[in-house]
């Protein structure tokens, strides 16, 4: 920890950091893990609190979301911690109605639909507005000795549960405004935009050391339609926070064919889902981008030794380059069990080892094509390809 009494830069203090590096593709020598959902139901220690306050409760006491974010970070050791809080808290904050229903999701109150409910979204003042969760930030900032990644839903997810009113499969009303009533869309998109914005900025501010825009639904969408929709308004929130100093992760589930996009929205690294491979994934993101992923998280219901094969089979595809972050491909199953998350950890810190200076310049300094790995190879047939 700094020994000034100003806080100092996040970079400054977490000067050592394997996620840090990695998320920049500077030399590290270990491959650093978190989980996306690290906090929550799978610990006994989180359904604890939960028996005794709900989960609002939760988010708006900072002593509580604060010990809720570190017990992961404790129990497994990972190389980064995430904010304990939801993608939809700026949306309650600012007066929609929104209540998150166990086993459900979040659900809306009344559904935005129309031009005319575009009013009901209000410019968000982090410091007003969410002066709880900021203060559980600078808690957190205080306490933990791993980086803390603060996050925000993009555009697109927080739209299709403003507008479906909750999840859904189809996303079919958010689908008919984008597709009849083009100029609404955009507008509720860009109103959405600011609120992200200036959620992630207030996170920053207080000391966040990453921040990851959850783009969870944008994966129902066509490439050409998440192009002219929803890439534009996920830009300018990622835009928003790229002169604060902190790597940006963008990450969607079932975004395979979106992932050269989404790099391209203005991001230090994609987040992939399970379904596609890493070597694969590294063939569609430019370099220059790192990724993050992607073990399946249902693999971790399974025995460890199979965990085991699983997770070393996408450190291979990841080819020991230093822009891999270890995680999951989408959030930890509240049936896992924290003894296997805490071996996977540990595999990965033992095993996960970052390629000496030459893969370090692969991804800072993007040499020509044919010696940049996979670059014009294809991944799968390619024997060459990989480690
Ligand atoms: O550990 C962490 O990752 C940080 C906390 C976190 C939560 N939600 C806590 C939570 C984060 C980053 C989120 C983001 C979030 N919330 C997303 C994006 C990530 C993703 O999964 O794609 C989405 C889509 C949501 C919306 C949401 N909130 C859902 C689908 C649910 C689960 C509903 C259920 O009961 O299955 C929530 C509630 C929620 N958010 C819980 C937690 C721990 C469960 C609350 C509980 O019952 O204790």
């Amino acid at each position: 920890m700094s020994d000034v009494s100003e806080p100092a830069a996040p970079s400054a203090r977490h000067a050592g950091s394997p996620f840090l590096a990695a998320c920049r593709g500077a030399p590290h020598d270990t491959v650093p893990v978190w989980f996306m959902r690290q906090a929550g139901r799978a610990l006994a220690e989180y359904r604890a609190i939960r028996e005794q306050h709900t989960f609002e409760e939760v988010v708006h006491t900072p002593e509580l979301a604060a010990e809720v974010t570190l017990q992961p970070v404790r129990r497994y050791g990972v190389d980064a911690a995430v904010l304990f809080s939801d993608i939809v808290t700026p949306l309650q904050a600012i007066g929609l109605g929104v209540t998150i229903q166990p086993g459900v999701g979040p659900v809306i109150d009344r559904p935005l639909r129309t031009a005319g409910d575009l009013d009901r979204l209000r410019r968000l003042d982090p410091e007003e507005d969410l002066g709880h969760v900021l203060d559980t930030v600078s808690l957190l900032v205080e306490e933990l000795d791993v980086p803390l990644i603060g996050f925000a839903g993009a555009p697109f997810t927080l739209a299709s549960y403003l507008i479906e009113g909750g999840p859904s499969r189809s996303y079919s009303r958010t689908k008919a405004l984008m597709f009849t009533d083009e100029l609404t869309w955009h507008r509720l998109l860009d109103r959405l935009a600011s609120i992200v914005g200036a959620s992630l900025s207030g996170q920053i501010a207080r000391g966040a050391a990453a921040v990851q825009l959850f783009d969870s639904w944008a994966g129902a969408l066509a490439p050409e339609d998440y192009e002219r929709f929803v890439l534009p308004h996920s830009q300018r929130v990622l835009e928003q926070v790229g002169d604060l100093g902190v790597p940006r992760i963008h990450f969607g589930v079932d975004s395979g064919e979106l992932l050269g996009l989404m790099a391209s929205a203005g991001t230090e690294v994609v987040g992939v889902d399970w379904r596609t491979p890493l070597d694969h994934a590294r063939a569609r993101v430019p370099e220059g981008v790192g990724l993050q992923g992607n073990l399946e998280p249902a693999v971790c219901l399974g025995p460890f030794p199979q965990v085991a094969e699983r997770a070393r089979d996408v450190l291979r595809r990841a080819g020991g380059r230093p822009d891999h972050v270890f995680n999951l491909g989408h959030g930890v199953l509240p049936a896992t069990d924290p003894g296997v998350l805490a071996e996977l950890v540990e595999l990965v810190h033992a095993e996960g080892r970052v390629n000496a200076p030459g893969g370090a310049q692969a991804a800072t300094a993007a040499p020509p094509a044919a010696v940049r790995p996979g670059a014009d190879r294809d991944p799968v047939t390619d024997p060459e390809v990989g480690p």
